[in-house]
């Protein structure tokens, strides 16, 4: 026999237990399938550390206002690409976080580029941990308009 105990008043919150234990679950998962946390445009001081970065390592063939080398989307007598832009212009922002980082850590190789493919992009994996690759794609991200990030953004939670 139904009692009003046993009615929706107590089911509620039970139900509302379960959906918060659900949402934190969700949460801690995309933390450990996104490692180190991410990379985040609005946080000064990872942006800060991934300028910092930049300027060590990636300068030198991405240049100065991430603009890429000159003619990037011509192949150079070499047969390789030139180092593309990564600021608006460019198409670093078509992918999401996971490949940007991977490209990264372990340069054109696959599962970002058919197997043997030849390019100039060193793999850092061996130089840098993975907070610091996540801090030079804040770095990176922090020079995108709110739109462009937002549209990446989603790319990422969809990947
Ligand atoms: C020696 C030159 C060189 C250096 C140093 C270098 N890159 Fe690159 N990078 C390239 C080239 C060339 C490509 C294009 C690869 C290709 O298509 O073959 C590239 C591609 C990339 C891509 C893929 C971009 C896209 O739009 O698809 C990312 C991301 C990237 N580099 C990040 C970095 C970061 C971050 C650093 C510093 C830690 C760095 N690169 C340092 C030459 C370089």
């Amino acid at each position: 026999m139904a009692t009003l105990s046993s009615g929706p008043s107590r089911f509620m919150p039970r139900l509302l237990g379960m959906l918060v234990v659900l949402a934190l679950a969700g949460a801690l998962l995309v933390q450990w399938l996104v490692p180190g946390g991410g990379a985040d445009p609005d946080n000064a001081a990872q942006v800060a550390t991934g300028r910092q970065l930049y300027g060590q390592y990636c300068v030198a063939c991405h240049l100065g206002r991430l603009q890429g080398q000159p003619n990037w989307e011509k192949r150079l007598p070499s047969g390789r690409m030139p180092a593309p832009p990564h600021d608006e212009s460019g198409h670093t922002w078509h992918h999401p976080d996971q490949v940007l980082f991977g490209i990264i850590r372990d340069g054109m190789v696959p599962p970002h580029a058919p197997a043997g493919y030849q390019s100039d992009m060193p793999a850092f994996g061996e130089q840098l941990k993975d907070e610091q690759i996540w801090a030079l794609l804040a770095f990176i991200k922090s020079h995108w308009s709110p739109k462009i990030q937002a549209w990446q953004e989603d790319k990422t939670r969809q990947y």
